[in-house]
């Protein structure tokens, strides 16, 4: 604990906070895959996180990547500069970070406490989803000035996109890999799947078009751990996995990791504390609310954002059935997606959804 006392009081210093007077301004807030928290209660009364990376993540020893915590904490950076340009106090108004072997720190502003799953009730669930889903909208009028598309990578000065080609040939290239997977799944499978699926992301790929000016600053990883909540319970979005890309596929990712996704995933150890299974409709209910707030009644919209939802779906599953096909998992595979039985019987769940999922009135196609 010396040592934790110490790195937090050098991170409040390196930051430009008071110092540390007393170990009891310290709490240990939680932590997800790779960082630690704690909250520091500062004697002005502001309260602040503290985080560092861990050393292990998913079974593996962390290696010290300056490149990457600097791609990682630069582009939380933007992405929180940007968001609370869109909403303000969506995200931490405060954001430092420090990068350096034994010494890498985060210290933001502390923006409420974790979501509970359990004590949320379905009104707060659709009205949180709402939330996010309308900032979500707003974020893609946003002007975010950086170069390239894809995750983020650092140049040596600054936070980039990871593909700096041309976008309309990297999303023809995406589409035909998204049928060319599924159909081998279905190939292999040894279950019949309805001919419809493979029809409907047919479909769905055939009005999958992206250029230059629709790249937007984006986030893939807005898990109930990163969703937090004020006391008057407004919603803040913490620890984003930014990345440039369509906002419409983001939402769509958004919409299938609620449906589908984190309640299909209970069993793997990544998220068993969570136990999603016993949530379910409370994650479906922040979904509704997602597309309510992303999609304001738009037809065109909903049926976008539910054809990337249905892409994202069909992925899914090819790739967890891919995975069975390997013959060892390593530790971190299994950590993030089960055993192999587990990922087993996931599969004919995810298909169940495909065939019976919920297109608008006038089907796959865009009007
Ligand atoms: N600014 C903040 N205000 C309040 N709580 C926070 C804040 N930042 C982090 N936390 C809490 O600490 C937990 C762990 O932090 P964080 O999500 O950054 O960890 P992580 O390991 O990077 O997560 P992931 O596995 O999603 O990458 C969060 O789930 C949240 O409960
Ligand atoms: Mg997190």
């Amino acid at each position: 604990m010396k040592e934790t006392l110490d790195l937090i009081d050098f991170a409040l210093h390196k930051s430009g906070m008071e110092p540390l007077k007393d170990p009891t301004q310290v709490q240990y807030l939680g932590e997800g895959a790779w960082h630690q928290a704690y909250l520091v209660q500062l004697q002005t009364g502001e309260p602040v996180v503290v985080r560092f990376p861990m050393q292990v993540a998913y079974g593996k020893k962390v290696a010290f990547d300056e490149a990457a915590s600097l791609a990682e904490y630069a582009g939380t950076k933007a992405y929180y500069q940007l968001a609370n340009g869109v909403k303000p106090g969506i995200c931490p108004e405060f954001f430092y970070y420090h990068v350096e072997v034994d010494k890498t720190f985060t210290v933001e502003s502390y923006a409420g406490k974790a979501l509970k799953l359990e004590n949320l009730t379905f009104m707060e669930a659709f009205q949180a989803g709402a939330e996010i889903g309308e900032f979500f909208r707003k974020m893609n009028t946003s002007n975010h000035a950086l170069r390239g598309f894809g995750y983020l990578k650092w140049n040596g000065t600054d936070i980039e996109g990871q593909f700096q080609s041309s976008v309309k040939d990297f999303m023809k290239n995406e589409n035909e890999e998204y049928v060319r997977n599924f159909e081998a799944f279905i190939r292999h499978y040894n279950q019949p799947i309805l001919s419809t699926v493979l029809s409907h992301l047919e479909d769905c790929v055939l009005n999958r078009k992206l250029d230059e000016s629709q790249i937007v600053l984006t986030n893939q990883d807005t898990s109930p751990e990163n969703i937090l909540l004020h006391t008057d319970g407004r919603v803040s979005l913490v620890d984003p996995f930014p990345i440039l890309y369509s906002g419409d596929s983001l939402a769509g990712n958004f919409v299938n990791n609620y449906q589908t996704l984190f309640p299909t995933f209970f069993n793997a150890s990544r998220y068993a504390k969570h136990q999603f299974d016993q949530f379910e409709e409370k994650l479906q209910t922040i979904a509704d609310g997602f597309m309510e707030g992303y999609c304001m009644g738009d037809a065109d919209v909903k049926r976008r954002v539910k054809q990337e939802a249905f892409i994202k779906l069909t992925n899914l599953a090819a790739y967890q059935f891919k995975l069975l096909q390997t013959q060892e998992l390593t530790n971190e595979k299994k950590i993030r997606y089960g055993e192999k039985t587990a990922i087993a019987n996931r599969i004919p769940v995810l298909v169940k959804r495909m065939e019976e999922f919920q297109w608008e009135k006038s089907g796959t196609k865009l009007a």
